[in-house]
């Protein structure tokens, strides 16, 4: 199985690049935050919880969605390999991937990182706020976002560089150029 962990700050492109790559490979997708988003519009008890951390800009607790991952990857026993998209999040949840991957006789393939200046995600979010609906594009919520992404998530690319997993890639440029860089690193696997 080929499953690619795609790895950034918020506004990095890890939904934009997931949909080329799903494209161009054929895996499957999971985003945590499309997950917690369909269970908030359809009004669920999960959607009515993950919907009080989300417009905050925190992470919902890390027990919640590791139950979460592993329903989704327990519908998906046949495919050909998952894109893992905003998860993992925290030291926990890289933990729990690589046991469930562990559980089901595979492992992660790669961790593909998308670089972005910090001026840009800004740019980029705030752009997408103006049309998206999604709670956590303002302003106050996406600087949230970037401090818990720097405090929570940031210590996973020490982690994945000692498992010899990690890829950065430059996240600027035109999407086109961007997914160039990834095709280089995923036709190498
Ligand atoms: P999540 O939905 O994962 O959001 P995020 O990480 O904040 O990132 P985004 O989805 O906003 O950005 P992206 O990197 O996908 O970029 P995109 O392609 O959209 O999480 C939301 C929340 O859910 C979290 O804050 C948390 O509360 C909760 N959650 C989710 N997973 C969790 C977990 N594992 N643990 C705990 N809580 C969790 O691009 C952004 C914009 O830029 C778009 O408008 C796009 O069109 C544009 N764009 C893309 N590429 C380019 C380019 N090359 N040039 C110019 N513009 C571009
Ligand atoms: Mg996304």
């Amino acid at each position: 199985m080929l499953n690619i962990v795609i790895f950034g700050a918020p506004g990095s492109g890890k939904g934009t690049q997931s949909e080329k790559i799903i494209a161009g490979y054929g895996l499957n997708h999971i985003s945590t935050g499309d997950v917690l988003r369909s269970e908030i519009s359809r009004q669920t008890d999960l959607g009515k919880v993950a919907d009080s951390y989300i417009s905050k800009g925190q992470l919902v607790p890390d027990q919640l969605i590791i139950d979460i991952l592993e329903s989704v990857l327990d519908g998906q026993k046949d495919s050909k390999g998952v894109i893992f998209d905003g998860f993992p999040r925290t030291t926990p949840q890289a933990i729990a991937l690589k046991e469930m991957l562990e559980k089901r006789g595979t492992g992660i393939s790669a961790v593909i990182a998308l670089e972005v200046d910090e001026a840009e995600l800004i740019e980029r979010l705030l752009e997408r706020g103006k049309i998206s609906g999604r709670s956590d594009d303002n302003l106050e919520t996406i600087q949230k976002r970037l401090d818990v992404y720097r405090n929570q998530t940031s210590p996973l690319i020490d982690y994945y560089k000692s498992k010899d997993l990690y890829n950065g890639i430059l996240g600027m440029g035109t999407i086109e150029e961007i997914f160039n860089r990834i095709k280089q690193v995923i036709d190498k696997l």
